[in-house]
């Protein structure tokens, strides 16, 4: 025999059989007409019986039939799917529905062709789950460090209110006692603001002109400015048109941008140091910048500012969740956080909110906020 007739028979007389793949022929009863040695040995005696009562263990057709649309449109289909094998166990397999279509058109019958992709999926799954388990894992970790910082400022008031005790000394008692204020008044600030982010809160749409959200922030911050010796500026644009933003929550991404660039300068040695809140409008964005020639940042860091808990300010100074929360609410605006910076130089941080996607102002509140408006026809 040659060895092309040789593989023809091998392909006639065994391929069916051998190929690991459960391979079933479904006439337009769902009936099935012939199944390989694969799939009864996966399904059991498969001959005769309906496909939707083998391996879905189902009384009627399922909903959405591949087979039935494949007969319909004689167009091959591929799908993931579920069902059942004989001993019971739950199996998902990859599934090929191919049409044999007779020379008049008519299609008497498909063909099922089914993979077990079981194994893979559970693999999936247990990425999924062992991510899942690992963001939970650095989320308890940046809490319970900013607890720990928190914790070991209390020891350090719990010691000078005890020495102030022992030796009846009412001045080191008062000092102590602030220190522990201070720290409580910080354990409070920090799970108020874990807490904000981990729920969030629900945006109030309104209305609103937008440079009177970045004055408020830069009159917010004044004083803080000018006792570090910062020149803090308002670079507002009058004719900038009234936006559907949640006021309060733009005020605080302005506000932690705000009180970042104040801390870069803070730890920059420049003799003058500038901080910049500007508005603008162009092309259909509105945009905030929050412009400052502070200490600026590396690659590494640049990388990471997005990141929950990462900070590289003083214990106690910096949770390392103003950031992302700013990138949230800016988010729900169907808007996005840019930056650009330079070690040494500064940074700019710019919250960019198309007009077309800022949700609708809603008196009914805020379930809809969180939809983004749809975009207006042009020149409407
Ligand atoms: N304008 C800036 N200049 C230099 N570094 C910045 C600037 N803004 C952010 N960063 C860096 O990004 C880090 C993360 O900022 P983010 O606001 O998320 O947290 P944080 O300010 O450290 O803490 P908080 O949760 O109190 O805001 C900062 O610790 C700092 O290293
Ligand atoms: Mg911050």
């Amino acid at each position: 025999m040659r060895p092309e007739e040789e593989v023809r028979k091998w392909i006639e007389e065994e391929l069916f059989d051998r190929v690991p793949v459960a391979i079933s022929v479904i006439d337009r009863d769902y009936h099935i007409v012939e199944a390989n040695e694969t799939f009864e040995r996966t399904y059991g005696k498969a001959k005769g019986k309906v496909c939707y009562g083998l391996y879905k263990n189902r009384a009627e057709r399922c909903e959405h039939c591949g087979a039935a649309r494949s007969f319909e449109d004689g167009r091959i289909r591929v799908s993931e799917e579920m069902g059942i094998e004989r001993e019971g166990e739950q199996t998902w397999y990859m599934v090929h529905v191919v049409p044999l279509v007779r020379p008049d058109g008519s299609i008497p019958f498909v063909i099922e062709m089914s993979t077990d992709i079981t194994e893979a999926k559970t693999l999936q799954k247990e990425k999924v789950a062992a991510e899942r388990l690992a963001a939970v894992g650095s989320t308890v970790a940046g809490l319970a460090h900013g607890i720990k910082n928190i914790i070991m400022g209390l020891e350090g008031g719990m010691y000078v209110v005890n020495s102030g005790l022992k030796r009846n000394d009412s001045q080191r008692l008062l000092s102590g006692w602030q220190m522990l204020e201070e720290e409580i008044t910080r354990i409070s600030a920090f799970a108020k603001e874990f807490l904000d982010f981990a729920r969030g809160r629900e945006p109030q749409v309104s209305l609103v002109d937008p440079n009177r959200v970045a004055a408020k922030v830069v009159e917010l911050f004044h004083d803080r400015a000018e006792q570090s010796g910062i020149a803090l500026q308002a670079d507002l644009d009058p004719g900038v048109p009234e936006a559907a933003i949640d006021e309060e929550g733009i005020h605080s991404c302005l506000t932690n941008l705000v009180s970042n660039a104040i801390d870069a300068c803070e730890m920059s040695d420049k003799k003058s140091k500038h901080v910049v809140l500007s508005v603008c409008d162009h092309d259909g964005v509105l945009c905030y910048e929050v412009s400052d020639d502070g200490c600026g940042m590396d690659y590494d860091v640049q990388r990471k500012v997005f990141t929950n808990f990462f900070s590289t300010k003083a214990a106690g100074r910096g949770t390392g969740l103003g950031l992302l929360a700013t990138r949230k609410i800016v988010q729900e605006h169907g808007g996005q956080v840019a930056f650009e910076s330079e070690r040494g130089n500064g940074s700019v941080f710019r919250l960019e909110l198309r007009r077309e996607n800022l949700p609708e102002p809603s008196e009914r509140g805020s379930m809809d906020a969180h939809e983004p408006a749809r975009p207006q026809p042009k020149g409407s």
